[in-house]
C-alpha cells in the first residue's frame, strides 16, 4: 500500500514569501549605487539632517556640495566635513532665489566636473495658528521648501541625465505633505506642493528607461534639533512648548542620525519612497484608508493647541526666552541641537 506524503499547509506560502524576499534583496543589490567618487549636492547641508546626510554620503566616498543662508553655520559645517576627510564645496546663498540656486548648481558642476545625486533637503518651518501667520511667512515657506527644490532640480537635471539610471534625485518632503498638521499651514502647503513635484518627477523620470531615479522621503518628526531654528508665532512660548516636546518624544520621533542612514540607503538603492519613523507610517496609513476621518482627527488635535492671538510676526526658537528650553523633556532635542550645528541657546541644557 502506497502512502502519500502530506505537505504542511504553511510550507508553500512560507517558501513563496522567502523567494519574494530573496528576489527583492537581489534586485536592490543590483541597483545599489557605489558612492565612491560621486558628486552629491545637498540643499541646506549646513545643519540638521542635511549636515548628517553630507557626512553619511561623504563617509561612503562621495564629494559633497552644501548651501545655506547663514554663512557662519555653513562655515562650521564645511570645517567639520573637511575634518572627516570629505571633499566639500560650500556656497552661502538663498536657494529661494532662482539666480542664486542656479549659480550654486553651476559652481558645483564647475568645481567637481559632474553631478550624480541631488538631495532637496532645505526647508523652514513656522509654527502658529493660521490667523497668526502673515502672507510673508507663507511666501517664505514656498520659497525655501518648494521653489528652492524646483530651481535646483531644473538646473541640475542636464548634469544628472548624463549619468542616466545611475543618477538620483532625493526629495525630503514630510508627513506634513500627506496630512495637514495643525498650526503648520504654510509648511503643510509647501510640502504638499513638494509631494506633487516629487511624484511628478517620478512619473516622468524614474519610470522611463533613462532616469534619474527619484526618491520621495516622508519623515515624521525627527530629532534634528531644528526647533531652535524654527519660527514661532501667536502665543510663541506656548507654541514652542508643545512643538518642542513633540519633537523630543522618542516613540513619536526618529533619531536624525538613523534617518540620515536610511535616506542614504534608499538613495543608493533608488527606492521610490521611504517613510521615516512610526508617526509617518501610522499617519500615511490612516490618511490612505480614511482621509476625511484623519482630517477630523487633526481638527481635534487643533482644539488642544494654543488659541490665536492676532498676528505679531514670528520669533526663532533660539531667540525665545522660555523655561521650556531647559526642560528635561527636551533633553533629546537639546543633545541633537548641539550635535547638529543648530546653535541652541545657553538655556538649552
Ligand atoms: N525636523 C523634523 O522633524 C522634520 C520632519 C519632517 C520633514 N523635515 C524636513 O527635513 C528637512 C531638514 O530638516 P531639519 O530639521 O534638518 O531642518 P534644519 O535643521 O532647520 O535645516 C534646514 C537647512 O535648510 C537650509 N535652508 C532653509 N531655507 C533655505 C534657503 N532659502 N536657502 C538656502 N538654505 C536654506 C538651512 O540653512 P539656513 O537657514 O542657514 O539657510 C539649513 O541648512 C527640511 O526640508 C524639513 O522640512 C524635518
Amino acid at each position: 500500500m502506497m502512502f502519500r506524503k502530506r505537505r504542511s499547509p504553511v510550507l508553500f506560502p512560507a517558501a513563496a514569501l522567502g523567494a519574494a524576499a530573496f528576489a527583492r534583496a537581489a534586485f536592490r543589490a543590483l541597483r545599489r549605487l557605489d558612492m565612491r567618487g560621486r558628486v552629491v549636492v545637498i540643499t541646506g547641508g549646513s545643519r540638521g539632517l542635511g549636515l548628517l546626510l553630507a557626512e553619511e554620503f561623504g563617509r561612503q566616498g562621495a564629494r559633497v556640495a552644501i548651501a545655506g543662508r547663514d554663512a557662519g553655520a555653513l562655515d562650521r559645517a564645511e570645517q567639520r566635513l573637511r575634518a572627516l576627510g570629505i571633499e566639500v564645496h560650500a556656497v552661502a546663498c538663498d536657494l529661494g532665489d532662482r539666480a542664486a540656486a542656479e549659480a550654486f548648481v553651476d559652481s558645483t558642476a564647475s568645481a567637481f566636473g559632474r553631478i550624480d545625486v541631488l538631495v532637496n533637503n532645505a526647508g523652514v518651518i513656522q509654527v502658529a495658528p493660521m490667523q497668526d501667520l502673515r502672507v510673508e511667512e507663507l511666501d517664505e515657506a514656498m520659497r525655501s521648501n518648494y521653489w528652492s527644490a524646483v530651481h535646483t532640480t531644473l538646473r541640475a537635471l542636464p548634469h544628472l541625465q548624463k549619468q542616466g539610471r545611475a543618477a538620483r534625485i532625493v526629495n525630503v518632503v514630510s508627513i506634513g505633505g500627506r496630512v495637514a498638521v495643525p498650526h503648520l499651514l504654510g509648511y503643510n502647503a509647501s510640502k504638499f506642493a513638494m509631494m506633487g513635484f516629487s511624484e511628478s518627477l517620478q512619473v516622468e523620470l524614474s519610470h522611463g528607461a533613462r532616469g534619474p531615479r527619484v526618491t520621495t522621503v516622508i519623515p515624521g518628526p525627527m530629532r534634528t534639533g531644528s526647533i531652535y531654528n524654527a519660527e514661532f508665532g501667536g502665543s510663541q512660548e506656548r507654541e514652542f512648548g508643545w512643538f518642542g516636546r513633540l519633537s523630543s518624544i522618542p516613540i513619536a520621533t526618529i533619531d536624525a542620525r538613523r534617518a540620515a542612514r536610511l535616506v542614504v540607503a534608499a538613495a543608493r538603492e533608488g527606492r521610490a519612497e521611504v517613510k521615516l519613523g512610526l508617526s509617518s507610517h501610522l499617519l500615511s496609513w490612516a490618511h490612505g484608508i480614511a482621509p476625511q476621518t484623519t482630517v477630523r482627527l487633526m481638527g481635534l488635535v487643533n482644539a488642544l493647541l494654543p488659541a490665536p492671538r492676532g498676528g505679531e510676526g514670528t520669533t526663532r526658537g533660539r531667540d525665545l526666552r522660555t523655561s521650556a528650553q531647559g526642560s528635561v523633556l527636551l533633553r533629546l532635542s537639546n543633545e541633537a541641537a548641539r550635535r547638529n550645528n543648530e546653535a541652541p541657546p545657553a538655556a538649552a541644557r
